[in-house]
């Protein structure tokens, strides 16, 4: 076993565990393989988050097998990530050699190489501060994938920061609502970690991502004001121009909480970029409630949008609302929006 291959699919955190991976790897040996078809061991990093990106990973991982049956070679195929925790419900993971959920990542390099992995972050440039998440957003299914939100202890992070500021300059704390952050030693909430952070020497600069707008608070913004090091990028996913809408989804926010974020931001970041996501036809969607939403959306102008349609998740609450929306219509808003997206920017 010499080389290795990972496809990645879904959000920034499967991208950071990629790379994280990939390194753990690289410390035990292994190289990066010229191809999937051709690599030793073959790692499909997952994600749940949307119905066709899961359609389209399980009929990925059905091609590879058929192309190692084709070619008799012998290579590991191993699924880890989000969409692993629906194992039992898929018959494409038959066959599959090595299953493992979130967080396993060095369970996986192990059961590989036979010894632990060197997990420092030699070419890392994103830090997770935060696993899992409790929102129950009703169209959500990380909640149930990734379990409960537990955030590492702030020293850990620290140390880990010490580490690669001076090779890497551009740093991301990833977690799925970072403004809950909370030291589970300390108490340190995420205004303390950014101060805390931004008070090393050296010339890095901080992003972080996802913000939830429920948490995102004067306190937070005033962090971005006072710390130079963090840069005037900042995530808030809207999903929604509509009060209904925002309601049915439990965001735990209303429009007006929301607009009264985006302009407190604003007025004491003015060179702020502001993006976000939406999610276009969520069931009892009237076009009325979508066209708050578009409202709401060419109001605030955003620098740039992540706009999806609302896609059907098992086992989550809005999977059992009434007034499903059919899926021509979900494209139609979708594209409706990008394309004021485009004009706008
Ligand atoms: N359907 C469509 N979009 C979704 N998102 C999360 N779950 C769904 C779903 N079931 C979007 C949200 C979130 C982003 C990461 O993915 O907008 O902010
Ligand atoms: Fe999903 Fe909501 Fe948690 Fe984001 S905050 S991961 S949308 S449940």
């Amino acid at each position: 076993m010499k080389n290795f291959w990972i496809n990645t699919y879904g959000c920034q955190t499967n991208g950071h565990e990629s790379d994280r991976l990939s390194h753990m790897l690289k410390s035990l040996g292994l190289v990066d393989a010229t191809s999937a078809e051709e690599s030793d061991v073959l790692i499909f990093q997952t994600c749940s988050i949307r119905n066709t990106a899961a359609q389209k990973i399980l009929t990925h991982i059905s091609q590879a097998k058929k192309l190692r049956r084709k070619s008799g070679r012998k290579q590991i195929i191993c699924v880890i990530g989000c969409l692993s925790a629906e194992e039992k419900k898929y018959k494409e993971f038959d066959g599959v050699d090595i299953v493992l959920g979130s967080n396993q990542l060095e369970t996986l390099v192990e059961m590989l190489c036979g010894e632990k992995p060197d997990t420092r972050f030699g070419t890392g440039y994103s830090i997770i501060i935060q696993h899992g998440c409790e929102n129950f957003c009703s169209y959500c299914i990380v909640p149930y994938v990734r379990g409960k939100e537990y955030s590492r202890p702030v020293d850990e992070i620290v140390k880990e920061l010490e580490e690669i500021k001076s090779t890497d300059k551009v740093i991301y704390l990833l977690g799925q609502n970072v403004n809950s952050y909370k030291c589970p030693t300390t108490g340190t909430d995420f205004v303390g970690l950014l101060d805390r952070l931004c008070g090393l020497e050296g010339d890095f600069v901080l992003n972080f991502m996802s913000s939830h707008p429920k948490d995102f608070d004067r306190r937070v913004v005033d962090s971005i004001f006072r710390n130079k090091k963090i840069e005037r990028n900042i995530h808030l996913p809207m999903q929604s121009g509509c009060d209904k809408i925002l309601s049915a989804m439990n965001r735990g926010y209303t429009v007006k909480d929301y607009l009264e974020k985006i302009e407190m931001l604003r007025k004491t970041v003015p060179d702020v970029r502001i993006t976000t996501d939406i999610i276009c036809g969520f069931p009892d969607e009237t076009p009325e409630d979508f066209l708050k939403t578009v409202e709401v959306f060419k109001l605030i102008k955003f620098n740039s949008a992540f706009i999806f349609p609302y896609s059907r998740r098992t086992g989550t609450v809005a999977d059992k609302m009434d007034n499903q929306i059919d899926d021509k219509e979900k494209r139609k808003r979708t594209t409706m929006l990008l394309e004021i997206q485009r004009g706008l920017v």
